[in-house]
């Protein structure tokens, strides 16, 4: 597909966006004032290498976001670049007037993860963080005035919607305040913590999004420690805790969080926080998927270990038995909302570059409230109960296992190898010698 083409199509959809974000009244209050116009199709996506092609933008177009949401990696600025150079870069180098990354409306929304921040897994000690928040604020074409441009970090805040029909998108950012991954710290910092209790516990809404450049839900860690490790809410238990029980205190109702990082796709949902189940539902890998990052030969192996990999969170499709449920390959996310249907229902969905979906689920707006007819329903709300750290060192540490077993087996035969070698060298030496 030819690349141009892409860059044409999305830079229609945002013209068009854009026209729509025009006509529709446009202040600034808590972070930004409430837009009336009713939304019913969110699409977000993140980890994207603006240098590599992008096709699944028409697959994006194709859905008709009325918002997009960049959950972090927007770019990749951080690539073997000294920070101070690839900051003055991102200004005046080609990247910013590439059509598809044009944010020329309010409805192209975002907030930013560790390589548009600058500096791979980095938090609060990174030095480049005033400029590179003006050099995000400018990708997303925040207004010059905005109070975004004013405060440490770039969390920021947006209502749309009618009352009753209103959707609240709250953007953190996990980044400017972080403390050391293992400190046990802030993700947040004061000021955000502060901020982000308004929000929650400020006017309700029909729906709240709470968008995190990190996984909130999943603790991938606690199943590929010690081989691997991510970054993840969970691996500030302290700070997860303080959200939950933040939201709980809210009496906030129709929370749910997406989320990116990862380089796949997945749903997650996590039951025994609040009094109804907390879904976070990640899309991550616009380009930069854990399949596509690897060579071609290695992508069953990919799936492979995927599949080994125990999650607890994972909702999971009856299609997912030999399967992972998550998808390595390019993908984008949707949020649908049907207002008309009584109970409103929602579509939450991953979606490949051709638009097919890949995983998803559909929740009605009562499950997402206490009191619900869950049970009436028959639905095992209890599911999705179990932390990841709690399960039985057995299956917690299967990929470790397999892969020390694996060690093992190719040492065993290494050794046979050496000692036939050896044998055959000797029986050869004694031939030699009678002859
Ligand atoms: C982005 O894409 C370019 C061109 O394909 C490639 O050279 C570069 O290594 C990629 N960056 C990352 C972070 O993968
Ligand atoms: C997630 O896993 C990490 C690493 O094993 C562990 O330290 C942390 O406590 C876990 N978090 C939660 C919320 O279970």
């Amino acid at each position: 597909m030819g690349i141009n083409q892409c860059r044409f199509r999305w830079f229609n959809a945002v013209v068009l966006i854009g026209m729509v974000g025009v006509a529709v009244t446009v202040t600034g209050s808590d972070s930004h004032v409430k837009q009336e116009q009713l939304v019913s199709r969110i699409a977000f996506g993140s980890c994207s290498n603006q240098s590599a092609p992008q096709p699944i933008w028409d697959a994006v177009v194709d859905f008709h976001p009325q918002i997009f949401i960049w959950l972090g990696d927007n770019i990749y600025g951080d690539l073997k670049r000294p920070f101070k150079i690839f900051g003055k870069e991102r200004t005046i180098g080609p990247w910013k007037n590439v059509p598809r990354f044009v944010p020329s409306s309010q409805q192209v929304i975002g907030t930013w993860d560790d390589h548009d921040y600058g500096l791979n897994d980095a938090g609060k000690e990174f030095h480049g963080k005033v400029t590179n928040q003006k050099l995000l604020l400018d990708f997303l074409d925040e207004p010059q005035d905005s109070p975004r441009r004013k405060q440490a970090g770039v969390y920021a805040s947006y209502t749309y919607g009618p009352v009753g029909r209103d959707i609240k998108i709250i953007l953190l950012d996990t980044r400017y305040h972080r403390d050391p991954v293992g400190s046990d710290g802030t993700i947040l910092g004061n000021s955000q913590w502060l901020w982000l209790e308004k929000e929650l516990k400020g006017l309700p809404t029909a729906l709240t999004i709470i968008g995190s450049s990190i996984q909130v839900i999943s603790n991938l860690s606690a199943t590929i420690h010690p081989l691997f490790a991510m970054e993840s809410w969970a691996r500030f238990p302290k700070e997860r805790d303080r959200l939950f029980k933040l939201i709980d205190d809210s009496k906030r109702t129709g929370v749910f969080f997406i989320s990116g990082d990862v380089h796949f796709g997945e749903i997650t949902r996590y039951d025994c926080a609040l009094d109804y189940p907390l879904y976070d539902v990640t899309s991550s890998g616009v380009t930069q998927s854990i399949e596509e990052v690897v060579p071609p030969f290695l992508r069953s192996f990919v799936r492979f270990v995927a599949w080994l990999t125990p999650s607890t969170m994972r909702v999971k499709g009856q299609n997912c038995r030999y399967k992972s449920c998550i998808y390595g390959q390019p993908n984008f996310g949707t949020i649908e909302i049907d207002w008309d249907s009584h109970p409103v229902k929602l579509k939450f969905k991953v979606k490949d570059k051709n638009g097919v979906v890949v995983t998803g689920v559909d929740v009605s707006l009562t499950e997402l409230q206490p009191n619900s007819d869950r049970e009436k329903a028959g639905q095992n709300n209890q599911k999705h109960c179990t932390l990841e750290v709690s399960l039985p060192w057995i299956v917690r540490y299967r990929l470790m296992i397999l892969f020390c077993f694996t060690l093992f087996v190719l040492l065993l035969v290494f050794l046979g190898l050496v000692y036939t070698c050896f044998r055959i060298c000797r029986l050869g030496g004694c031939k030699r010698k009678h002859d």
